[in-house]
């Protein structure tokens, strides 16, 4: 870094020159980056990879009290022993946020820069280059090429600070130039993390100075849990080694393994473990960090009906807690910590560096695409004949371990009100052509019997392994963000109201009046069941499901008002949502995933976390008593909140306080 520091740099160089020629001071030595390389010793059962090896220790933290040029900061870097928690916990209190006295000084960035090697970068939002604004003049060249990829994902995670669902930072500085460019909910700092010692440089500056912390791996977060006002942001997007281990030995499970830095994305395990001929389980979108906010939230996966969460196959952990240490989490290490890592929620009780999963055998998959929809020779009445049949189909094929992505469309504007059934991918691992049409005949006998006729014709397929069809079904295309004018929600249904003709029923009209009030819906039929026999926060709600149903709001512009963003926000939490929360409650087995959720879902404690929210707040509060980690619905999150002021829906644009009440 940073231009904007040479000049305080060349500053505080006149100053010293000064105050030699006054015969007042002895030349500052250069400073060197704060870290030391530890043996690599295995722990739980991996080798550290290069970048875990180079750490802070107490030695090199006293070191930096020795030095003359860092003696005056070195208590800013140091680790906590636990003294003064009471100010920070007291009600109502804020993290100290720009302009505020105890902001540090230009000079301790400076110092805190030059220890972490020059990783320090200054926010300059995205798409600044499409403004006048005090990072420079506007650049059409550059605005273009920005705002032709803003709904890219991968331009998004190449970027420190930028997300991509802009609500949440504030909607400032948006390609389209509507507005101002300002840092709104952006991070003012980011750390550009490769190594350990950066994190705990990192961790320990922030919890010292009552700084409010993030961390962002790609931005893919759908609740903005990777930005924040004011705040130092730890970005761990450039971890991106993978060690394949053919032989691992841990706690509690020997056998082929991956260990995976945190800034690897699911589609690079994907590919990984096609070339060492093993599956892996990991999501829909490739663009997705895998060992960040996905295996953190549980991680449901296309191979779910043979195998569970993705969560339940991280056997060990390597993370930087709170207090500024890094330590392994596994079966025998801290357990209660990687108990709540897996499902509990990312950038919650740590900043993860690397995570070992356990891999899979190679295994064929049946594929098929296909929609049909309502029209003038099909009525909606057998359209909806058609749905419901696989509706109640929906515990078979779950229990034959299959996965399926699809679409509901009302397609209210464009064609009349017609309906739309659109197949993505039904996914069928372990299966055969053969196989597949046996399970899936009784569903399309029914559409047959309703004379509906295929919009686009099943083209069942069969691959010799996962990594052709992931790349057929979901691989080659990316889910548009950036752009992306809607908020999510979403609802699990558990497989008991589809056993109960009664819940069925109503659980359907739900469905149906959904569709029928104009909104849309994704869909999967998928039940990760634990089938891996793990102990972990993966939200029961998850155990029990057999539908996965994913909703948006009304598209709100970029420029819409705070009344327009609030209507927004409460029709899809009133109208949209509430519906499904009514029909499956947690206490029935209902729930909502915390990854792909609305972040103004009342009562998410139960609804995301499932019945063990309590124990995960047992483990937050042991691990982050001074609350260094923060994340909207995050665990423990109920005792901050964001003052954004009024937006209609919660932003990260504000300053970070304790509730007062
Ligand atoms: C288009 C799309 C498709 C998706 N498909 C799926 C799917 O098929 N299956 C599924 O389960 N989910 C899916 N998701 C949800 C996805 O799993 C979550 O958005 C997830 O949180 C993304 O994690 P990230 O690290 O990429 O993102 P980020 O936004 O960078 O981080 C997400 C959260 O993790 C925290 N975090 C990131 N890195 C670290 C770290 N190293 N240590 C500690 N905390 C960290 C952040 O602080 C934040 O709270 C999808 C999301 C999108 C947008
Ligand atoms: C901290 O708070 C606890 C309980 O609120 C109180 O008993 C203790 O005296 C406080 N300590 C200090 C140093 O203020
Ligand atoms: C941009 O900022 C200026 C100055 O703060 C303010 O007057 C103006 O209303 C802002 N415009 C928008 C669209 O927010
Ligand atoms: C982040 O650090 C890596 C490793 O040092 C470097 O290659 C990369 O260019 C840095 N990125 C930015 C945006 O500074
Ligand atoms: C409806 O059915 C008729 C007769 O079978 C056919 O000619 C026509 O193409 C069909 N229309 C639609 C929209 O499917
Ligand atoms: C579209 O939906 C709106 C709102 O529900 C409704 O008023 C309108 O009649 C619908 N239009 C069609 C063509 O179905
Ligand atoms: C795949 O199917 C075969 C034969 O039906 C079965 O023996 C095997 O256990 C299945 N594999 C998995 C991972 O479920
Ligand atoms: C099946 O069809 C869908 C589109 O309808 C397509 O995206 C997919 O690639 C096809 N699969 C194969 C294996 O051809
Ligand atoms: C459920 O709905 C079906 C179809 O409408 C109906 O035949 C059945 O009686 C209903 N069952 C219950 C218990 O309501
Ligand atoms: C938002 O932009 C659209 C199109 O650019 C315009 O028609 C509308 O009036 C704007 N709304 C507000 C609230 O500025």
């Amino acid at each position: 870094m940073a231009p904007a520091f040479s000049s305080i740099l060349i500053a505080t160089e006149l100053l010293f020159l000064f105050a030699l020629a006054q015969g007042q001071a002895s030349p500052r030595q250069p400073i060197q980056p704060a870290s030391t390389v530890v043996p690599n010793n295995s722990p739980a059962g991996a080798p550290l990879f290069k970048g875990e090896t180079i750490q802070l220790t107490d030695r090199v933290v006293e070191s930096l009290a020795n030095a003359p040029s860092t003696a005056e900061y070195a208590d800013l870097f140091a680790f906590d022993d636990g003294s003064g928690l009471n100010s920070t916990r007291r009600k109502g209190f804020c993290k100290t946020y720009p302009g505020d006295q105890n902001w540090p000084s230009d000079r301790a960035w400076h110092v805190f820069d030059s220890l972490l090697d020059g990783a320090l970068i200054p926010t300059v939002p995205l798409a600044a280059p499409c403004y006048n604004s005090k990072w420079g003049p506007m650049d059409p060249q550059k605005c273009g090429h920005i705002t032709a990829r803003f709904n890219s994902p991968y331009l998004h995670e190449d970027d420190p600070t930028s997300i991509m669902f802009p609500i949440y930072q504030g909607r400032t500085c948006m390609p389209g130039n509507t507005g101002n460019c300002t840092l709104g909910g952006f991070p003012e700092y980011a750390v550009n993390a490769t190594n350990v010692a950066q994190i705990q440089l990192a961790l320990n500056f922030a919890r010292n100075n009552d700084l409010r912390l993030v961390v962002k791996n790609t931005g893919h977060c759908y609740l903005g849990k990777s930005s924040g006002g004011g705040a130092l942001s730890i970005w761990m997007h450039n971890n991106k080694q993978i060690d394949f281990l053919p032989e691992y030995e841990g706690d509690s499970y020997s056998g082929p393994a991956m260990k995976l830095g945190s800034g690897v994305t699911v589609v690079e395990v994907y590919a990984a473990a096609e070339k060492y001929g093993v599956s892996a389980l990991g999501g829909i979108s490739p663009s997705v960090g895998y060992a960040g906010g996905y295996f953190a939230g549980g991680g449901h996966t296309p191979l779910a009906g043979l195998y569970g969460m993705a969560a339940d196959h991280v056997m060990a952990i390597r993370l930087v807690t709170a207090d500024g240490r890094f330590i392994t989490a596994s079966e025998k290490s801290h357990p209660d910590l990687y108990w709540a890592l897996r499902g509990g929620g990312g950038g919650t009780y740590g900043v993860v560096t690397s995570i070992v999963i356990r891999v899979l055998p190679k295994v064929p998959v049946t594929t098929a695409a296909f929609s049909f929809q309502s029209s003038k020779n099909v009525s909606k009445e057998a359209f909806w004949l058609a749905v419901r049949k696989y509706y109640e189909l929906h515990i078979p094929f779950t229990d034959a371990g299959t996965y399926s992505f699809y679409f509901i469309f009302n397609q209210n504007e464009t064609k009349d009100g017609e309906l739309n059934f659109d197949m993505r991918s039904f996914f069928a691992p372990n299966h055969t052509i053969e196989s597949f049409s046996a399970l899936t005949k009784p569903w399309f006998d029914t559409l047959k019997d309703l004379g509906i006729p295929w919009t686009t014709k099943p083209n069942q397929t069969y691959f010799e392994s996962y990594y052709p069809a992931y790349m057929s079904s979901w691989g080659h295309r990316l889910f548009p963000v950036g752009t992306v004018k809607t908020m999510a929600g979403n609802r699990l249904l558990p497989r008991g109201h589809f056993q109960d003709e009664a819940k069925f029923n109503a659980t359907f009209e739900v469905l149906k009046q959904h569709v029928a009030n104009g909104f849309h819906l994704g869909g999967y039929h998928q039940a990760p069941r634990n089938r891996a026999n793990a102990d972990n926060a993966v939200s029961t709600a998850w155990r029990e499901t057999v539908s996965f149903l994913i909703f948006g709001s009304r598209p709100v512009p970029d420029n819409a008002t705070v009344v327009d963003m609030k209507a927004a926000t409460d029709e899809l939490t009133d109208r949209i949502l509430k519906p499904w929360r009514d029909v499956a409650p947690p206490n029935e087995g209902g729930g909502s995933y915390l990854n792909e959720a609305a972040v103004m879902e009342p009562e998410w404690q139960h609804s995301f976390y499932g019945l063990q929210y309590e124990r995960m707040l047992g483990v937050k509060r042991k691990w982050d008593h001074r609350g260094v980690f923060y994340g909207t619905t995050a665990v423990g999150s109920e005792e901050w909140e964001v003052r954004d002021g009024d937006r209609g829906v919660q932003t990260q644009d504000g300053r970070l306080c304790r509730v007062s009440r």
